[in-house]
């Protein structure tokens, strides 16, 4: 993969600097949820319910209770009476299934936990498991979205601006399409897992999670003890995708086999499972109407979302958000209603919303481009939003360069060269398609708390609550630190993925670099001040003497050293030495930031870019490759060019996958997932991905914190499939509305031009 983009200056913020937690990773000393050695574990296996809607008339477990090694099997009709039942859950946290496990007697989704069995060892837990007899009263499943019946009233989401309708109707240009996106599940390469430790009253759990924080407060509420009893550790995160941001029942259920057997139990939910009971993108059925004038102005914009949920929750994939925003036009309605299924939860996945939600917009506004006869990035530039109109009054945008990132990216893609016509591009046996899209994704920012600690040793070290699940927020926190103090960066420890540790934000919605970086910069100011108080108090000190007679200089730290602030830094002297001669070990400064709400509102904050594609369709022996991935990103200042820049590949990769491979196939009969396994659900390998590339248009968002830094984890999937789509049509005539695209629908398209 070719390299471009290159930090600003000389200084470390921006710089591509190696994952400082890289090594423990590639020599296997990161520990992941299950590898934390504890004595004496013994292995939770669930059962799951293999039916779609159910109650339970009976659970026999005479079989399985005898079986080598079992020490306790759990259910419903055995464990409701250990804990509290939990209770409406604070606002603040969130649970990826509100419904704790065991709860009643019901399913109410094929996967279900329905028992744990607890044993000595995995396989003897495993064993057992499979001898505990469930006997279900079945009822209907609900499984297909075109029977289910939406709720009565007002859909879920509804929003308007103008008259949608009647600029429709009277619009001159129209495109009317109804596009269809499948379930997609995570997948990410470490299955969550759980392993529950109670000592006392209280439990310690090692997960795999994206918030240790809100985990923590999740299950004191469900378990009903105090915050303070529950310690949540996430070190390393094998990813999430979205998957791992709320907690899912396996953990609980860890918790309560633990609290059973008086021992650490370990749960790994298995890659099966991982298909039902810890969430995934719903599947969206999303109607785009547009209408146009004949120059290409969008006169009106019509979005309307059907989507599944589960029966036990509510959560709506916020497709029509972006709709509101990313183009200009006066008349626009956007709709959402939810269904509920016998299925299991919905979660966030990468872009949620954003993503789903443009390829609809991105894919009807490629239409309409072919429509009129224009060039796809004319049409876009036509209807550029100068201002965010979702907001009543507008509101300007805090940064946005988006027209430079189109720019940018035609010219390196050399978009000029393209002929629009179907199949004209050809490369010897292949036909080449290009497609552009937008992608945008919001900048948010929420609060932290840093502690940043100046050691005696001459070594730093920054701790907080929040997790990195491999996007690279460890070496974020020691350039921050390093940047500041000067101390290099191979002497700064960061610790994080502690509950108990100052608190820190969940790893979603790209916004933990926003919401950390002024906490680890006031906190880091912090100990820096406490050392310069202490050189000054100190006994002989040269900044006391410099001052004899009148104030102590300006003081300031940098490359190590405290030095007067108008003096260069060898002349001062190494902080270790402040430290040592007042006889300290370590001073310290904790630091809470959070985002002004005087300014949040003030503006619309978004990132921004442009992706071009391309794809080389072999219609002889029916081979669709993607060849060449280009996307620019305005995201304001990138803090790590390495990290960012495998930020937006690998979600380039991810997006591949959305726009080719990935859908989750249901047994229509009680929604069993089918493909519930790497083998069957395919995911993009080396093979599927070209050469990718990626810039950054750099031009820091000052409105979100001192380095302009917003979060690049989600935008770079959000325009790949549009783009992907647009390139298939470009090579072969055949539109693909519903993802992913097939090549036995190629195959047909090819024959009906032919
Ligand atoms: Mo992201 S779906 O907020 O982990």
């Amino acid at each position: 993969m070719s390299t471009s983009g290159t930090p600003i200056g000389n200084s470390i913020i921006g710089a591509p600097v190696t994952r400082i937690d890289g090594s423990l990773k590639v020599t296997g000393a990161a520990r992941y949820a299950v590898d934390h050695p504890l004595d004496n574990v013994a292995f939770g296996v669930p059962v799951a319910s293999t039916v779609g809607n159910a109650t339970i008339r009976n659970i026999d477990t005479t079989i399985a209770q005898r079986m080598p090694g079992v020490l306790a099997i759990l259910h419903h009709g055995n464990t409701e009476q250990l804990f509290r039942p939990a209770g409406q859950l604070e606002q603040n946290s969130r649970a990826g299934e509100a419904r704790p496990p065991f709860e009643d007697d019901k399913v109410y989704y094929y996967g279900q936990y329905v028992a744990l069995v607890v044993a000595n060892t995995f396989e003897q837990a495993q064993e057992a498991a499979r001898h505990v007899r469930v006997d279900y009263e079945l009822h209907p499943s609900v499984v297909d979205i075109s029977a289910a019946q939406p709720p009565e009233g007002p859909p879920r989401i509804h929003y308007a601006r103008g008259i949608a309708d009647q600029a429709f109707d009277s619009a001159p240009v129209k495109i009317d399409e109804t596009y269809v996106l499948p379930v997609e599940t995570h997948n990410p390469m470490e299955l969550h897992a759980t392993i529950a430790k109670w000592d006392g009253d209280k439990v310690i759990l090692y997960e795999s999670s994206q918030g240790v924080v809100n985990h923590q407060h999740v299950l004191s509420e469900m378990l009903g003890i105090p915050l303070d009893q529950v310690q949540v550790l996430s070190p390393f995160c094998g990813s999430g995708f979205g998957g791992k941001l709320f907690p899912w029942p396996h953990s609980h259920l860890a918790a309560l086999g633990a609290k059973r057997v008086n021992r650490p139990v370990k749960v790994v939910v298995p890659r099966s499972l991982m298909f039902t009971t810890v969430g995934h993108r719903p599947l969206t059925q999303q109607r785009m109407r547009l209408g146009a004038t004949q120059e290409g102005k969008l006169l009106s914009v019509q979005h309307d979302v059907l989507q599944p949920t589960s029966m036990v929750d509510t959560y709506v994939e916020q497709c029509t958000g972006v709709t509101t925003m990313l183009y200009s036009c006066e008349n626009l309605t956007a709709n959402q209603t939810l269904v509920p299924m016998n299925i299991g939860t919905p979660t966030p996945m990468r872009g949620p919303g954003i993503v789903p939600g443009l390829f609809p917009l991105e894919s009807a506004m490629d239409e309409l481009a072919i429509k009129l006869n224009l060039d796809p990035l004319e049409l876009r530039l036509k209807n550029y939003a100068e201002q965010d109109q979702s907001f009543s009054p507008v509101r300007p945008f805090s940064s946005k360069r988006l027209r430079e990132c189109y720019q940018t990216g035609a010219e390196k893609f050399g978009w000029s060269k393209r002929t629009p016509e179907v199949g004209s591009m050809k490369r010897g046996d292949e036909i080449l398609g290009w497609g552009m899209a937008t992608a945008t994704w919001h900048a948010g920012r929420g609060s932290a708390t840093v502690r940043v600690r100046l050691n005696a040793d001459g070594s730093a070290r920054a701790t907080c609550a929040t997790q990195d699940i491999g996007t690279g927020t460890y070496t974020i926190f020691a350039q921050v630190v390093s940047e500041k103090t000067g101390i290099p960066i191979d002497k700064i420890e960061v610790v994080l993925g502690d509950s108990s540790l100052p608190d820190g934000p969940t790893s979603g919605g790209s916004t933990v670099t926003a919401t950390v970086l002024p906490a680890v910069t006031q906190a880091t100011q912090g100990a820096v001040d406490r050392v310069i108080a202490a050189a000054q108090t100190m006994p002989g000190s040269p900044f006391q003497r410099v001052s004899a007679g009148g104030d102590p200089p300006a003081l300031k730290m940098t490359a190590g050293r405290i030095h007067a602030a108008d003096q260069p830094p060898e002349s001062g002297v190494p902080f270790q030495e402040i430290l040592a001669q007042r006889r300290l070990a370590s001073l310290e400064a904790e630091a809470r930031t959070a985002p002004d709400p005087a300014t949040t509102h003030q503006y619309s904050a978004h990132s921004f870019g442009a992706q071009f594609m391309e794809v080389a369709w072999d219609p002889g022996i029916a081979r669709l490759r993607v060849s060449r991935a280009l996307t620019v990103i305005d995201g304001g200042k990138i803090i790590n060019h390495r990290t960012g820049r495998n930020q937006i590949l690998g979600a380039v990769v991810m997006g591949i996958g959305m726009a080719l491979f990935e859908e989750t196939i249901y047994d229509p009969r009680n929604a069993k997932p089918l493909n519930n396994n790497f083998a069957d659900y395919i995911v993009s390998t080396n093979a599927d991905v070209p050469d990718l590339d990626c810039i950054f248009v750099e031009y820091p968002d000052l409105h979100l914190n001192e380095y302009g830094a917003r979060g690049i984890g989600e935008i770079g999937l959000a325009g790949v499939a549009s783009a992907l789509t647009m390139a298939v049509y470009h090579a072969t005539g055949v539109r693909v509305r519903k993802l992913p695209v097939r090549i036995e629908e190629l195959m047909a398209g090819q024959q009906r031009i032919a």
